[in-house]
């Protein structure tokens, strides 16, 4: 699409939100302000020289939910939320996440992302890597326009994702409880940025610090919850709903959640499932033979109450909240996170 073509696009489109708000005013304003952060996105990604565009553009302009940018908003919403340094936050935070997801599908060599093809697999894993990096770039530019926290904030964030990540692929070490390092992994790579995102949106709306700090630790819980359940989607989903190649985990030999309460049980008739699980899925059939006998396996029944329990213990922290649509859309939210189906 031309350059005008799709800025024209963007304004045009008032966004869906990827949760259903019951109180008018309010899914009217996160409407309004989510296509401000959508038409701020198109721009930020503008580069002069018209590769690095199309490239930054290309998973940017496939999709994606932008739950991260939509709780920066809901946060704020317990403070004044008019501010312009929500919308940027809540760009700094979706650049974050495009960035990672960049160098994301390099890592796991996916073909398939927002059901576009992967950067990696469209042009190379090179211009991949570099156009992560320059939209990392460009995240951290915003940032610094938010001030010195918040630069510190997002440094950190960063360094949680990465470790996180690397975590992963190191996976556990003699010694480690599975269960345990796959929850750390998971609060790195996915949890770090989620709350990061309530914490942005709370402050930059001058909330509470009470009411900050209650919805970081909520953010952090939401984000461990929200890759879960994409975890549980990597089983059970097929990629018409995910817009992902299903099974990628197990191809690459990470074990997640379901794969982990498979491997503990102790029944004869998962003897073939635990063999497969231990054994090199590149190969075709055997990837497919596992995938069916995971889907199948109350492993997902228990992977998926494990999530919901998740989302409850994030509802716990709203108590501090005062009562009112913002709490209950943040209420939603977790519920939402949990139990979704793409
Ligand atoms: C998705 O995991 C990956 C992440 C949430 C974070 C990945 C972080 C990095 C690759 C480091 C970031 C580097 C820069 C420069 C920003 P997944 O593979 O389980 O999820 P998927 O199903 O969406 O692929
Ligand atoms: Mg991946």
């Amino acid at each position: 699409m031309a350059d005008q073509e799709y800025e024209t696009a963007v304004t045009a489109t008032s966004p869906s939100l990827a949760l259903p708000v019951t109180d008018g005013a309010l899914e009217a304003r996160l409407r309004t302000r989510l296509a401000e952060v959508e038409q701020a996105l198109a721009q930020h990604v503008v580069s002069e020289a018209p590769f690095v565009t199309e490239a930054a553009r290309h998973l940017l302009q496939a999709g994606g939910k932008r739950f991260r940018p939509l709780l920066v908003l809901l946060a704020a919403e317990l403070g004044d939320p008019s501010g312009d340094d929500i919308v940027t936050a809540a760009c700094v935070v979706e650049l974050t996440h495009l960035a990672s997801l960049y160098h994301d599908d390099v890592m796991d060599e996916a073909d398939l992302r927002r059901g576009a093809a992967s950067a990696n697999a469209r042009w190379d894993n090179l211009v991949a890597i570099l156009t992560g990096d320059w939209l990392f770039g460009k995240s951290s530019e915003l940032t610094a326009d938010l001030g010195a926290d918040a630069v510190r904030i997002q440094a950190q964030t960063f360094n949680r994702l990465v470790e996180g990540q690397i975590l992963e692929t190191l996976g556990p070490q003699p010694g480690d409880d599975p269960l345990e390092h796959y929850l750390r992994v998971v609060a790195g790579k996915t949890g770090s940025l989620i709350a990061t995102s309530a914490l942005y949106g709370a402050r930059f709306a001058g909330a509470p610090q009470e009411v900050v700090e209650a919805l970081t630790a909520y953010g952090e819980k939401v984000g461990v919850a929200f890759q879960l359940s994409d975890d549980i989607l990597d089983v059970t989903s097929d990629s018409d709903e995910s817009g992902k190649t299903p099974g990628t985990d197990l191809r690459e030999g990470v074990a997640t959640l379901p794969v982990l309460l498979a491997r503990r049980s102790g029944a004869a008739a998962d003897d073939r499932l635990k063999e497969l699980l231990g054994a090199d899925l590149s190969d075709d059939a055997r990837h497919a033979e596992t995938l069916a006998l995971l889907r199948a396996h109350p492993a997902i029944g228990e992977a998926r109450a494990y999530v919901e329990r998740l989302a409850r213990e994030a509802q716990e922290h709203l108590a501090v909240l005062p009562a009112g649509p913002a709490r209950q859309a943040l209420h939603d939210f977790a519920e939402v996170v949990a139990t979704r189906t793409a």
